[in-house]
């Protein structure tokens, strides 16, 4: 059944990827951002997230100029998913990045909860795990990093995103809202592929962000995936591919670059270490586009 989804940040890397997805799966989207969309089957509403009013407006607005339809009212939204966010350090000073993310996703969920919407995902991040954004290098307390490790970020970012679950489960609690949190990985975009080969050749260069990535179409799977899943509550799920982005060995890139982290699972292979096991559990998420089919290996 087509479902009518409200988009936040739908114009941005992974965004427009996502919402191409939805809408290929047969969805109504209506993108919600600061910049448009170009995409002849998304309207894009003009919107500040971080003023309240205005998305309160957005997320009871209509969902698109159907001229020929008999009618223009809003009509009841199934699902919010909310990507719209500063992506990381060094775009804003410091304090913008949390000002902007951490009103900006509170806005979005109260609007949503205290609208009646029943469902919101929003987009957490890898960068929770605290190695990415560290001042210095730093090991993780245990790989493979899951749902359960207790998050402790120093910078800005990923502090912001840390307030975002926390927020997302407060208003779970409230009034049983299904609000998912995705800790998405590096999202790689199609044409990224040929980008590789240069990091295969300096294995270390991804280490901290533990060499996760998640295509961004397998980015639209687990979202739709979230969207379709009710019944959950507040519920924290890592976003990452099968594998992980190097052509070494995981037991080789733990040996080479983390030696003294304990590791809690047994791994496969090439086994992805921002595990999605949870996702696969839970969700049904079945990753489709391993770098494996694309970039070719000597
Ligand atoms: N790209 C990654 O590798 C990655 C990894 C982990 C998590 N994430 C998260 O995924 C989401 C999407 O990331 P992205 O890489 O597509 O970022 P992006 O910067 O390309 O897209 C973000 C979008 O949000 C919009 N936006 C920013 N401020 C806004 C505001 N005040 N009101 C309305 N819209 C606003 C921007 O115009 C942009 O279209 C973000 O929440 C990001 O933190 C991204």
């Amino acid at each position: 059944m087509t479902k009518r989804i409200m988009f936040t940040g739908g114009s941005g890397k992974a965004g427009r990827h996502v919402v191409q997805y939805l809408v290929e799966q047969g969805h109504q989207v209506l993108n919600i951002d600061t910049k448009p969309l170009d995409n002849p089957k998304v309207r894009t509403l003009i919107t500040d997230i971080t003023d309240s009013g205005q998305v309160f407006n957005a997320l009871s607005s209509y969902m698109g100029l159907h001229e020929f339809d008999p009618s223009l009212r809003p009509q009841p939204v199934d699902a919010v998913v909310h990507f719209a966010a500063i992506p990381r350090i060094m775009i804003t000073p410091d304090n913008e990045v949390f000002r902007i993310n951490a009103m900006g996703t509170y806005n979005v969920i109260e609007a949503a909860v205290k609208l009646g919407i029943r469902k919101v995902i929003i987009a957490s991040s890898e960068t929770t795990y605290g190695l990415v954004f560290a001042n210095e290098p730093r090991d993780p307390k245990y790989f493979p990093l899951d749902e359960e490790y207790d998050v402790d970020p120093m910078d800005s970012y990923a502090l912001s995103k840390v307030v975002n679950e926390k927020t997302a489960r407060a208003f779970a609690l409230r009034n049983g809202t299904d609000i998912y949190a995705l800790r998405i990985g590096n999202v790689i975009e199609p044409h990224e592929y040929s980008l590789f080969p240069k990091w295969f050749a300096d294995p270390g260069f991804r280490k901290r962000i533990a060499w996760s990535y998640i295509d961004a179409r397998d980015l639209g799977q687990i979202t739709l995936r979230a969207i379709e899943k009710d019944g959950l509550g507040y519920q924290v799920f890592n976003a990452a591919n099968d594998d992980t982005s190097s052509d070494l060995p995981t037991a080789e890139l733990l040996k080479r670059f983390y030696p003294n982290v304990p590791v809690k699972a047994e791994l496969g292979e090439y086994e992805t270490l921002l595990s999605n096991r949870k996702a696969r559990d839970m969700l049904g998420f079945c990753p489709e586009h391993s770098w494996r089919k694309y970039v070719k290996t000597t």
